[in-house]
């Protein structure tokens, strides 16, 4: 769920979504689904809830080669859908372990561009039955959501300066530190503090600030939770909840920082668009359609593109 801006961060909303709907409404009562690189299974749980809405009986997958449990990271909301869909983890794009011809959809969002092309392409003609359908969503470098990316990167890694404060401030509170080193940490903290808070008032209008804001405030309410006034001494369990803490947060964000890294390093710019989608026609998929999806506000989001196994080989 982390591919797409926030406002279309959830199953069902936005154009990938309306994009989405257009390809499962093509789908009779009895179907079978395959959704690469699912992740958390924003275009699965489409689909299931699709499927229940329709009274279909649809049989949805979902693959990806991460130890995905949407059943559990996913939001109360979600976990009929998510009940409704076999995820498979640990579980290569390029090499599915489904029969020859047993899906009629195959979907990707944010998948494709991630893993090999060609080998991606001869399993979804492997996997598709004759005259199955294939559609993609694909990030484009020139797309809001790519640009996007690259700015939360930048200040994921702004945060790291202060990350380190953090870390000092709670290692030298919870040691025999001297008062006056410690308040010389808090004033670190503080500086750099202030520092990430003028850079997030400095930024042009309409660029996302939310991670110069909130990884600070998360930073600053996980130490004066454990000190309440600067200078303060730390028990050693205090201490060590308070690095444990910090380390739960810089984890969850350097990962998030990695996720970041691969989504600019896989999105294809045109050119790399177009040798994508020589890799379906040289495996045997025919085009049927393809185009950039927009925001109704107007920056482009992504390409799509919907491929058929032919029904006949030539
Ligand atoms: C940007 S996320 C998209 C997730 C989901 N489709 C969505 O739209 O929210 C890309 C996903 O592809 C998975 N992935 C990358 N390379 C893969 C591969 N070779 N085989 C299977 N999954 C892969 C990653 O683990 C990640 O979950």
């Amino acid at each position: 769920m982390t591919s797409l801006p926030e406002a279309y961060d959830t199953p069902g909303a936005g154009p990938p979504a309306d994009f989405w709907r257009r390809e499962l409404a093509a789908l009779g009562g009895r179907a079978r689904i395959l959704d690469l690189g699912c992740g958390n299974g924003a275009v699965a749980l489409l689909a299931a809830e699709t499927a229940a809405a329709r009274g279909a009986r649809w049989e949805i997958h979902g693959v990806d080669r991460a130890s995905i449990d949407p059943l559990r990271s996913l939001p109360a909301r979600y976990r009929d859908a998510a009940a409704a869909v076999t995820f498979h983890p640990g579980t290569s794009m390029a090499r599915t372990p489904f029969d020859a011809g047993y899906f009629c959809l195959v979907t990707g969002q944010f998948a494709f561009e991630y893993g090999d092309p060609s080998l991606i392409a001869a399993e979804v003609r492997r996997v598709l039955r004759p005259g199955g359908r294939a559609a993609f969503v694909i990030h484009l470098q020139e797309s809001a959501v790519v640009s996007g990316a690259a700015v939360e990167l930048a200040h994921l890694r702004e945060t790291r300066e202060l990350f380190d404060a953090a870390r000092t401030v709670a290692a030298v509170s919870g040691g025999a530190a001297s008062l006056p080193a410690r308040l010389a940490a808090w004033n670190r903290f503080g500086r750099e503090f202030l520092r990430l808070e003028r850079l997030a008032d400095a930024q042009p209008e309409r660029r996302p600030v939310a991670t110069l804001r909130e990884v600070p405030a998360a930073l600053r309410d996980a130490l004066t939770g454990a000190i309440p006034e600067p200078g303060d001494p730390l028990g050693p369990a205090g201490a060590r909840d308070c690095g444990r803490a910090l380390a739960d947060l810089d984890g969850a964000l350097r990962a998030r920082e990695g996720r970041l890294a691969e989504l600019l390093a896989a999105a294809p710019d045109r050119a790399g668009l177009q040798r994508l989608l020589g890799e379906t026609a040289s495996r045997g998929l025919e085009v049927l359609a393809r185009a950039d999806l927009h925001d109704p506000g107007g920056p482009l989001l992504a390409h799509a593109v919907t491929v058929r196994r032919p029904r006949h080989p030539e």
